[in-house]
């Protein structure tokens, strides 16, 4: 998958190519008229070393479940206090609301720190995701007021839903902000979708984009069918990534083999969490049972249906398959990434991790951090290389003025 040698030069010239600033970026705004939430994910690139609660607490989100949408064990010890490193690309879950008619993300508040400014505000510590004239707007403030540290800033962040579909199949809305060297080809190439989708997706007429425009990604996912009066209702998951729900009682995960939302307890589940059982019989969430009949294959599954009122849904089913299935298996976990270089999604995958069907010991439930150890660091990608181009020339200089 290296890129040919040629895009090294490409890289170095995008790069010199976006010092010069930008023209006025565009976004993609998605009008709704449910009031209903909807679940979304932002593509968040990390402006400095941050603890992971300080990105959940810029987000408003669980530090737990943002582990979870990076199929990053979220069962390791202290997870909050974690140091993730500037540059680390995360997707971040949000709730999508629908406010005077269009999709943002609305539970983000930030407190200004001395120095601060809507524009660093917008661009630096959130990536992109909103631009200052929003912030400004949102919170009343006249043009041109200066930002006075300690003052609490509601923070509206671009997110789609489209209904939590993608060409008839269930997906989730990754916000993306457009980096510099980006190309619509390469961007679809990057999130396994094409081009001509991304550009119906946004409403692009050509695929030109610009750095720091906002487009939203679509992503393979597994849809949940809970009842409307369950909290979770709704719940979606992105193909390859796990959620938590219920508490933290649940983990549900998607892919990789089917889109099927598979959950089981939670590694933290403990005994504040209700019965996970399903009723009249013995079988807990994400058990089954296989059993081969003249017609096929009979599944019997105990699945989660969703919380309600502190109390986890089950529901027992049985279906009929042509075929029994194969041991489930789970997305692969990667511990907390220390290093930038770090890639869940953009370098290759590694080998799903295998686990016992059918009832069983060792079957569904095992802990996240019971996962195997993490294969070797992946190559860099290709963006990634363009900063080590730039490390490089930088580096060059540096020499070149020792020898001057
Ligand atoms: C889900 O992800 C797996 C591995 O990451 C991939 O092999 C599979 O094709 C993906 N499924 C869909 C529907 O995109
Ligand atoms: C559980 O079993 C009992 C007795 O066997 C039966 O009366 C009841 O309806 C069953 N409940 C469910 C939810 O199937
Ligand atoms: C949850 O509990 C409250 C109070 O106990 C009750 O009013 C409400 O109807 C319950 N909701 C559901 C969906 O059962
Ligand atoms: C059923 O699921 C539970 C929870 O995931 C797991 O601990 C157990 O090993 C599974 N198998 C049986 C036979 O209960």
């Amino acid at each position: 998958m290296r890129p040919p040698p040629s895009s090294w030069l490409h890289h170095l010239l995008l790069l010199f190519l976006a010092a010069v600033p930008s023209a006025l970026s565009k976004s993609t705004l998605e009008s709704c008229a449910s009031s209903t939430a909807c679940p979304a994910l932002l593509s968040y690139t990390l402006y400095a070393d941050l603890k992971l609660a300080e990105v959940a607490a810029l987000f408003a989100a669980d530090p737990l479940a943002i582990l979870a949408a990076n199929a990053i064990d979220f069962a390791v010890p202290d997870p909050a206090n974690r140091i993730l490193p500037a540059g680390l690309p995360l997707r971040v879950p949000v709730p999508c609301a629908c406010s005077d008619g269009i999709r943002k993300a609305t539970s983000v508040r930030y407190v200004a720190r001395a120095g601060d400014t809507l524009a660093s505000v917008a661009g630096s510590v959130y990536g992109g995701l909103t631009t200052a004239d929003w912030i400004r707007d949102s919170n009343g403030m006249p043009q041109g007021a200066a930002l006075d540290a300690g003052t609490t800033l509601f923070v509206p962040l671009h997110c789609a839903c489209f209904g939590g579909v993608d060409s008839g199949v269930p997906a989730m809305y990754l916000t993306y902000v457009v980096a510099e060297g980006d190309t619509v080809p390469a961007i679809a190439r990057r999130f396994r979708t094409t081009g001509n989708d991304l550009m119906s997706v946004n409403d692009m007429a050509a695929a030109d984009i610009a750095a720091g425009d906002i487009i939203v990604v679509p992503l393979p996912a597994c849809a949940s069918s809970f009842p409307a009066y369950t909290s979770d209702a709704g719940l979606s998951v992105a193909n390859g990534t796990y959620a938590i729900t219920a508490n933290r009682c649940v983990q549900c995960s998607c892919g990789p083999g089917n889109l099927d939302l598979f959950c089981v307890p939670a590694p933290l589940a403990d005994s504040t969490c209700s019965s996970m059982q399903c009723s009249n019989s013995s079988m807990m969430l994400g058990n089954f049972t296989l059993q081969m009949t003249s017609a096929g294959c009979s599944v019997t599954s105990c699945s989660y249906g969703g919380y309600v009122n502190g109390t986890i849904l089950t529901t027992l089913t049985t279906s009929l398959k042509p075929q029994c299935p194969g041991p489930h298996q789970f997305p692969p976990l990667m511990p907390p990434p220390t290093t930038s270089f770090f890639e869940t999604y953009l370098g290759p995958s590694p080998t799903p991790m295998p686990s016992e069907g059918g009832i069983g010991p060792q079957m569904a439930g095992m802990a996240p951090t019971s996962s195997p150890p993490v294969s070797s660091r992946s190559p860099a990608p290709a963006d990634r290389r363009a900063g080590d181009v730039l490390a490089l020339f930088a580096l060059s200089l540096a020499a070149a003025n020792l020898l001057w």
